[in-house]
């Protein structure tokens, strides 16, 4: 088969389209013939190893383990494993390839991947392989951190990073459990933010949101750009901060840690502001959630846009793009 191969940590330009042999597949596995990829940032932070540590939690020390990156897809089932009850030859599937951390090479970026059935759901007939493959990930981040119940009805919640790939799910998301939501973003993005339903829209170049007069009941945070007590001045007493985080491409947070370390300190700090979420040993797992999205795009809750879609031999491209940020979307990669 076809398949991106990463030799060695460092710039998206070294990666290589080679013939290699199909991937094992295990009892529980499904193999899945890709017909489309996509791109977020930790991607990037696998093909180029920033920060360090992320060498350290399984992706491989020296250079990776798994030479193919990647984590989200959507394709055709080609075969089964022996315990796999799920699914069948021919099923139209979506999910996230990784087993745990997102930090981690999975696969994706190729014809064929195999992934354990609890990480894939059927894809809804009415979304395209390009938007369900460009779901999993994202979509997984804001449904741990934006479950339902978390938000009430006529709750007032800002996205800041609101046209991003996490952004435009958590502000679907936000507005289908009936918030009335604030988006924040890129003057060029606006326009795409209000179209996902935002009902304000916060110009991130002109306008700081923590200055303003607007208090919110929940902020949802990608960039993380502010600090917590800057955030904590506009949210209602009973509001909540959720941090997801971005080291925009290495431009954030230090080379070895990255910026772990100001996550650290949140969570050091929850017990003490009930502003904060309390890290929850009930979390559901991914099969749960690759349901949960499943019924979402289905239902029309959740559209994913894709900005633009490469070839598999663009994937340096794509990376590139991505990280350029002038994204207004999801950035895929097509595989016939
Ligand atoms: N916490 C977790 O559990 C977890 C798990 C997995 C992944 N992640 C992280 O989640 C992040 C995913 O982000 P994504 O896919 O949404 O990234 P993305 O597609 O790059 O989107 C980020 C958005 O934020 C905007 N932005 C940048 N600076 C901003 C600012 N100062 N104020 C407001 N908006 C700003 C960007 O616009 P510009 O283009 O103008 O910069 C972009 O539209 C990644 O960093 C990933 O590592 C978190």
């Amino acid at each position: 088969m076809k398949a991106v191969v990463q030799d060695a940590y460092g710039s998206p330009d070294a990666l290589e389209v080679r013939e290699i042999g199909r991937p094992a597949v295990a009892d529980d596995d499904v193999l899945i013939r890709v017909r489309a990829a996509s791109v977020h940032p930790d991607v990037w932070h696998v093909v180029s190893g920033r920060p360090y540590v992320l060498r350290l939690m399984g992706n491989g020390l020296t250079r990776p383990k798994n030479r193919i990156p990647g984590t989200d897809m959507a394709g055709q089932v080609e075969s089964i494993g022996k315990g796999v009850t799920r699914f069948r030859p021919g099923d139209e599937v979506f999910g996230e390839t990784v087993r745990g951390l997102q930090w981690r090479n999975g696969g994706a970026f190729a014809e064929y991947v195999s992934v354990p059935q609890s990480a894939l759901a059927l894809k809804p007939g009415n979304v395209t392989f390009e938007q369900a493959a460009s779901v999993p990930t994202s979509g997984l981040i804001v449904l741990q951190n934006l479950p339902e119940g978390r938000v009430r009805a006529g709750q007032s919640v800002l996205v800041n990073g609101a046209a991003g790939g996490v952004g435009a799910i958590a502000v679907q998301l936000a507005k289908a459990y009936g918030a009335s939501v604030t988006g924040v973003d890129h003057e060029a993005k606006l326009d795409m933010v209000r179209a996902l339903g935002a009902d304000r829209v916060i110009d991130y170049t002109r306008e700081d949101f923590t200055r303003k007069a607007e208090r919110y009941d929940l902020i949802f945070d990608v960039p993380g750009n502010h600090s917590f007590a800057d955030c904590r001045r506009v949210l209602n007493p009973d509001g909540m901060y959720v941090l997801i985080g971005h080291d925009h491409f290495g431009g954030v947070g230090s080379r070895m840690l990255g910026s772990l370390p100001h996550f650290f300190r949140l969570m050091a700090l929850s017990p003490f502001r009930k502003q904060l979420p309390k890290p929850s040993a009930s979390t559901p797992g991914k099969q749960e959630l690759m349901t949960v999205l499943q019924g979402h795009l289905a239902a029309g809750t959740i559209t994913p846009i894709v900005d633009r879609t490469f070839a598999l031999d663009e994937v340096p491209q794509a990376i590139r793009y991505l990280a350029g940020g002038t994204a207004r979307g999801k950035v895929v990669v097509g595989i016939p």
